[in-house]
Formats: structure tokens, C-alpha cells, sequence
């Protein structure tokens, strides 16, 4: 009888959450679900039964925002439906938006980034009537202590928190607006979590940053090497560290202990910025097997001019100098990057210079977009959003048509040879097919055979589309 109270008090409410934005956003929502379950909560796939809904938000650009503003009227109408549920707005838009949310829609629970260890107390709040709103940002909040739990459910892949919030402040962004300053996370528990992945099973992490270069752990009260964005490389884009006095554990240090754990678990890291990529990180990658040869560089422009208007802080040669030094630490390697297309001011030589960037470096992979005016960002405060809407759109056509070209390029290369596939699960076209990455990142389908997720397959490519290889196991 007592057991049977304990159980149904253990799993009072459901709830329902759906993830918007990027990776942090992932493992947000995963460290959200793990502060609620210590509170009688339990997680469920449908939303008719929640008695909570929560929508973790991305403000990166306008039609995101729009996107989900229209999701958050739906599931105020689903809601409506039964007694006693609530409905709760959470991560960068609940950020940037706070008082609109509350204002045009029918949300009882508005939460920032930083305050998701008060979810518990806003929901006391909502039951008894009120809203819950907490938006604060904090200097310190990593919640580093908090094991996240996994919703992805195929039990290979997991992203890891390394830090959060940004400092850089390119000029068209929201980010530092909705994260708040950069912060590291103590990589003591980093190497817990990685170790209790791998005692579960799982055969890859991603390690996860707005820019993880400029991780820097120093200890409690820490935070990162950066306070105003200013660099700590040398103006003339020299390579190693700047010895600035500074202690700490640096991204490349944490990275031989992530990648020490266990030669059997590969480890990514996103995103890494240009200006801080380092002869020493391509060094110390390229000592480790695991350690998986793609690396994302987002370059946005490849005109030094356009750099320098989005605050980039580096320029075109500076961005190609680090591209060769992937290229000799790490043949083979493959390369991917976001571009954004029409920034303010950006003329049709400045476009050729992305262009003819792209052909140089030859990417594999790229993210694109056409600028769009951010309010509160820099750009927005400073720059007239000045390119036409047409002429985005043209340029933004031709960045992507030129990357079909080289993505089509990078897959051709790997037809007839033999890669290594970590196996993530059944191919969405069939069911007689999985699909996994090589430690290229590049996606790979063939017939399933004996074979499950968490394999590692060489398999032999016999063709390939500009998204995907396909082939045989050998
Ligand atoms: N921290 C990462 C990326 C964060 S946002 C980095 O610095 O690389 C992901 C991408 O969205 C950016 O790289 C940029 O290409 C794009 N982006 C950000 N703000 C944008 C805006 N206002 N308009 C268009 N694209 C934008
Ligand atoms: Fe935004 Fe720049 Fe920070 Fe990336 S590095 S999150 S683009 S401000
Ligand atoms: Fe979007 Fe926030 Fe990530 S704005 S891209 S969810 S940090």
C-alpha cells in the first residue's frame, strides 16, 4: 500500500517538452527533464496527456521566433482542453521576449537559460495562480552537477555542456543577449558525465560550446579567460596561446582528458571560432584517433571587410592561414562552416569574396543564411539593414548552389574506398537500412545485415547524393 502511494507520488505530473534552436538547447532541455524528475515529475511523448507542456525557444532569427510563436498558440488551444495545465515558455526566447510572451500568449511560465533550477518554485507559483517568470542571467550557472537525461534515445550519441553564454559580440547576433558572458564548466564533472556515457554505452559525445576554443576553467568562482571579447592571440595572428599570465585548464588540456577516457569513444566539439583555433588544438587532435577529423569553422564572409563590419576580429587571410593548418595537422580532415549571405553593407565584390572562399577552402558541409536584422544586436543599432531583400535572396541561391556543388565534390571523393561507421540507428527511408557518420561526419547508409547501433562498420561506398554515402559492409 505505502509502495504504492511512494510510486504514484513519484510520477505525479507529465511532462510534455519540444526543442527548438541549437545543440545547448539539446542538452538544456535534457538538464530541464533531469530537474523535474527529482520533483515528481515524468516525461511523456504526448502531449494530450501533459500537465505540463514546456517549449524551449531559439531566437537566432525572426521566422524561428515566428515558427515557434505559432506552435505556443497551438498548444495554448491543446491545453485548453484539460483542467490544470500549465503552459511554459523556456531558453532564448522567453529571454529575449519575456513580457510580449506573457502578453500575447496564453503562457504561465516564462524561464531564461540561467533559471531552470527555479522550475521547481515557478511551478509552486503557477499552481497557486500566479505566472512563474524568472529571467536572470547568471555569471556562474553551468549546471555542471546535474546529470542530463538523455531523450535522444539512441544510446550512441550525446551532446555534452562544456560552457555557456558567449562574449564574442559579432555584431548581428543574439546570442550573448539570450546566454549571457561565457562560463566554463568545472571539468571534473565534464569527465564524470563522459564517463557515466560511457558506462552506459555510448559511443560518442559532442562537446558543446558557442565557442569552445575559449574554454578556460580556473577553478571555483571561475569564469572565462575573456571578459570583453578583446583577444588573447596576437594581433598578427600568430599561433600559440598568448602567455598572458592567465592560469587554467584550456580547451586543448580538457580535450586530451575527454579523449583519454576511453580510446573507444569518439568525441566531436562545436563550434570552434576562427580566431581562436590554434596550432596546438590541431596538435593535439591529431594525437588522438578518437578524436574525430571534422572540424566546423564558421566563417560567415570571406571578405576581411564584411569581417570586420559583423566584429568578426579576424580577417580573410587569417581565416585561410587556419584552414591550412587543418589541412597539414589533420589531412584528411573534413571542413564545414555557416555563412550568412547580404550583412549589412555587403556589395557584389564582397559576395564574390564568400564565393571564391568557398571554392578555396572547398567545404564539405555548410549551415547558410541570409542575414537577417536582429533587435538589440549592434548591427541593428549601428548598420542599416541595407541589402534588398532580392538581392539576399540571389546571393543566399548562390552560396547554396555552389555548396550542392562542393558537397557533391567531398562525397564523390569517398566513392570506392572504405570508412569507419559508427551506426546511429534505422535509415529514415528504410527499415532494411541504418545510417551512421564516419569520423568525417559524413552521414553513410547500408543495408542493415547483422548489424545494430553502437556498431562501428567499415563499409565500402559505392555511391553517394550530395547529402549522404551509400554502401556495403565489408
Ligand atoms: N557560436 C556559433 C554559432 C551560433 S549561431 C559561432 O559563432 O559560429 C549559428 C549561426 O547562425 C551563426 O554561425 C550564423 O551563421 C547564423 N546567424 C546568427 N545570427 C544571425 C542573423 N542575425 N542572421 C542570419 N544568420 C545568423
Ligand atoms: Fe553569436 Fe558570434 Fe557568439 Fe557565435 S561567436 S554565438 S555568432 S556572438
Ligand atoms: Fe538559438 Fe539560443 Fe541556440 S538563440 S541558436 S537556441 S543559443
Amino acid at each position: 500500500m505505502v509502495f504504492f502511494l511512494t510510486l504514484s507520488a513519484v510520477s505525479d505530473r507529465k511532462i510534455y517538452i519540444e526543442t527548438y534552436g541549437c545543440q545547448m538547447n539539446v542538452v538544456d532541455s535534457e538538464v530541464v527533464v533531469a530537474i523535474l524528475l527529482q520533483h515528481n515529475y515524468s516525461v511523456t511523448e504526448k502531449v494530450e496527456e501533459a500537465d505540463l507542456i514546456l517549449v524551449n525557444t531559439c531566437s537566432i532569427r525572426e521566422n524561428a521566433e515566428q515558427r515557434v510563436l505559432s506552435r505556443i498558440r497551438d498548444l495554448g488551444q491543446i491545453r485548453r482542453k484539460r483542467e490544470g495545465v500549465s503552459l511554459g515558455v523556456i531558453g532564448c526566447m522567453a529571454e529575449r521576449l519575456r513580457e510580449a510572451l506573457l502578453e500575447q500568449t496564453e503562457v504561465d511560465l516564462v524561464v531564461g537559460p540561467d533559471a531552470y533550477r527555479q522550475l521547481p518554485d515557478l511551478l509552486r507559483e503557477v499552481g497557486s495562480g500566479q505566472k512563474g517568470i524568472n529571467t536572470l542571467l547568471s555569471m556562474e550557472e553551468t549546471y555542471g552537477d546535474i546529470s542530463p537525461v538523455r531523450m535522444d534515445r539512441n544510446g550512441v550519441t550525446a551532446f555534452v555542456s562544456i560552457m555557456r553564454g558567449c562574449n564574442n559580440f559579432c555584431a548581428y547576433c543574439v546570442v550573448p543577449g539570450t546566454r549571457g558572458r561565457e562560463r566554463s564548466r568545472d571539468p571534473e564533472s565534464i569527465i564524470h558525465e563522459v564517463k557515466e556515457l560511457v558506462g552506459k554505452g555510448y559511443r560518442e559525445v559532442t562537446l558543446l560550446g558557442q565557442n569552445v576554443n575559449s574554454y578556460r576553467w580556473q577553478g571555483n568562482g571561475n569564469t572565462s579567460r575573456r571578459e570583453d571579447g578583446a583577444t588573447s592571440r596576437r594581433e598578427d595572428g600568430a599561433t600559440s596561446r598568448r602567455e598572458d599570465g592567465m592560469t587554467g585548464l584550456t580547451f586543448e588540456r580538457l580535450l586530451e582528458r575527454v579523449a583519454g577516457i576511453d580510446p573507444g569513444m569518439r568525441v566531436r566539439f562545436a563550434t570552434s571560432h576562427p580566431r581562436d583555433m590554434t596550432d596546438e588544438l590541431l596538435g593535439v587532435i591529431a594525437s588522438f584517433p578518437n578524436l574525430c577529423r571534422a572540424i566546423h569553422l564558421p566563417v560567415q564572409s570571406g571578405s576581411s571587410a564584411v569581417l570586420k563590419r559583423m566584429n568578426r576580429k579576424y580577417t580573410r587571410e587569417h581565416y585561410m592561414d587556419r584552414v591550412e593548418a587543418i589541412r597539414k595537422y589533420l589531412p584528411g580532415a573534413s571542413l564545414s562552416t555557416d555563412l550568412i549571405a547580404g550583412f549589412c553593407g555587403e556589395t557584389g565584390e564582397e559576395h564574390r569574396e564568400t564565393l571564391s572562399l568557398m571554392e578555396w577552402a572547398g567545404y564539405d558541409f555548410a549551415y547558410m543564411f541570409k542575414y537577417n536584422e536582429r533587435p538589440g544586436t549592434y548591427a541593428a543599432e549601428h548598420y542599416r539593414d541595407d541589402v534588398p531583400e532580392e538581392v539576399k535572396t540571389r546571393r543566399l541561391s548562390e552560396i547554396i548552389n555552389l555548396q550542392s556543388e562542393l558537397s557533391l565534390k567531398s562525397k564523390k571523393k569517398d566513392v570506392g574506398s572504405v570508412v569507419e561507421v559508427l551506426v546511429e540507428g534505422t535509415s529514415k527511408r528504410s527499415d532494411l537500412h541504418l545510417y551512421g557518420r564516419t569520423p568525417q561526419n559524413k552521414v553513410v547508409v547500408f543495408p542493415r545485415k547483422e548489424f545494430n547501433p553502437g556498431d562501428l562498420v567499415r563499409v565500402r561506398i559505392n555511391s553517394c547524393t550530395a547529402a549522404t554515402l551509400l554502401g556495403e559492409a565489408v
